[in-house]
């Protein structure tokens, strides 16, 4: 007889863990600067489109693939009897594996400066990009490179603490903890919030926020805000239908679907609301910089010029400490979980095990950064092949090829092969009426899957950004 399966405690569980999980880096770091590039108003327009007619139908039909085969990601489809669809599981949980390499090595930059604010802000202040490149083991004034011990002892640190969380367990550990991290990451958000938008000079900011600059639209951004919505909501990986997996019956996932995706791009908009504002109230519309350097560096100028500037800095890293842990041990789980449960092995030692081998890949990802010349492959139709340093082609392979591939194949097997029906019948459990299952039938089956088609093709032959 199996083991009865984990469970989420309460409702709050579920949905504070589902909500820990989709807001991340991805929300902070990510979406402030793909909002200005992408024309402000006009991006934050296409990615409210996108959320409830992509999003929300895949994020639904990931629950309920979950909560009916009630195991792992790659189990699951064999459940359900479809067993040839199990590739699924596999490209989800080699994302999800890959994922975790690079983001609890960003969740170690975080805790560092968390740590650099707090003890060593004037050293941040006085040159934030050369702190930056530091950290990351490359000395700025004279170009040459060392391995950044510092930085990968943070990230061990970051990826034993998520160990521990989910050795603990999913009712005990993950849940607990977001019990108290998700509300203070809200709080905190709120607080920076009315921080940046009171800054002198913030106004232009906010004008560019809810202007329409319809002149930086065209085909790719509908194909970012897509790629970004995915990422957003992790969707595509092991991990909502893992966390599914642990849902009661009695729980509404119509409802909870609603509520994850509406918080998870709420946390996305304030992010931006803060961060773009900021940066033009501090260093004009030429601040806004993207990925890493502008979560580390440009806002440094921003902290700097606040009253209290090192307290905002402290909670303002905090929260996005808080914000990845959550996303690092719900992608932790998925991959556990379906080790423990395909091999029988314990759940201690494979998480140890795990974590030890994803932290060492992730300081290859680190260290090509700037300190040590390692290279990886790409192609696309345009460049041919590639060879961009190892740390971009971890992320291109997730994020522009395997992330749409997972959720493209979990799309189609809900729209055509295990049939909305079913999907529809799973949400309608214990009395509970799927209110919108006509409008879900066809998005899944069309809209979704068509979408993530365009941007596979598109991110073949166009070789641009896409993540
Ligand atoms: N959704 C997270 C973010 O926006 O940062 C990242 C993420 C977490 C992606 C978990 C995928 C995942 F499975």
């Amino acid at each position: 007889m199996e083991k009865e399966r984990a469970q989420w405690s309460s409702r709050l569980g579920f949905i504070l863990a589902a909500a820990g999980s989709a807001v991340g880096l991805g929300n902070i770091w990510k979406f402030p600067g793909k909002a200005f590039e992408g024309g402000g108003a006009a991006f934050l327009l296409i990615y409210l489109l996108v959320v409830p007619l992509v999003g929300m139908p895949a994020m639904l039909s990931e629950l309920a693939i979950g909560r009916a085969g009630r195991a792992n990601v790659v189990d699951v489809f064999g459940k359900l009897g479809h067993k040839k669809f199990a590739w699924v599981g596999w490209v989800g949980w080699t994302v999800a594996f890959i994922i975790t390499c690079y983001y609890g090595h960003v969740g170690g930059w975080v805790l560092r400066y968390v740590a650099a604010y707090a003890f060593q802000s004037k050293e941040v202040y006085a040159d934030p990009a050369g702190f930056f490149y530091g950290v990351l083991g490359l000395h700025a004034a004279d170009g040459t490179t060392f391995l950044p011990w510092v930085t990968l002892a943070f990230a061990a640190v970051f990826m034993a603490a998520c160990a521990v969380i989910i050795i603990r367990g999913v009712e005990s550990g993950i849940e607990r903890f977001n019990k108290i991290g998700m509300p203070a990451l809200f709080i905190l958000l709120l607080i920076l919030l009315v921080r940046a938008v009171t800054l002198p000079g913030a106004a232009d900011g906010l004008r560019y926020m809810f202007s329409m600059d319809w002149s930086k639209v065209n085909g790719q951004t509908f194909l970012i805000a897509l790629s970004q919505a995915f990422y957003s909501l992790s969707l595509g990986m092991a991990i909502m239908i893992t966390y599914g997996s642990y849902v009661p019956k009695t729980e509404n996932i119509e409802r909870n679907t609603v509520l994850v995706c509406l918080m998870d791009t709420m946390v996305a908009f304030i992010a931006g609301f803060i961060v773009i504002p900021a940066v033009f109230a501090t260093l004009g519309p030429e601040g806004v910089g993207k990925g890493g350097g502008f979560a580390f560096v440009s806002l440094a100028g921003v902290f700097e010029q606040m009253p209290g500037g090192v307290v905002f800095g402290v909670l303002f890293y905090l929260l996005l400490l808080f914000a990845a842990l959550t996303s690092t041990i719900s992608l932790i789980e998925g991959i556990v979980v379906f080790m423990t449960e395909r091999f029988g092995w314990k759940r201690t030692p494979t998480t140890i095990v795990t974590c030890t081998v994803m932290f060492l890949i992730g300081c290859l990802y680190t260290c090509s950064q700037a300190a040590v010349d390692i290279k990886g492959i790409w192609f696309d139709v345009v460049h041919g092949v590639s060879y961009p340093a190892l740390c971009d082609a971890m992320e291109f392979l997730t994020d522009r090829l395997m992330i749409p591939l997972g959720a493209l194949g979990c799309c189609l097997f809900a729209g055509w092969v295990w049939k909305p029906e079913n999907v529809i019948a799973e949400a309608e459990q214990d009395g509970i009426r799927f209110k919108l299952a006509g409008v879900f039938r066809f998005l899944i089956r069309f809209v979704a899957p068509a979408a993530i088609i365009v941007i596979l093709i598109v991110s073949l032959f166009t070789g641009t950004t896409l993540s």
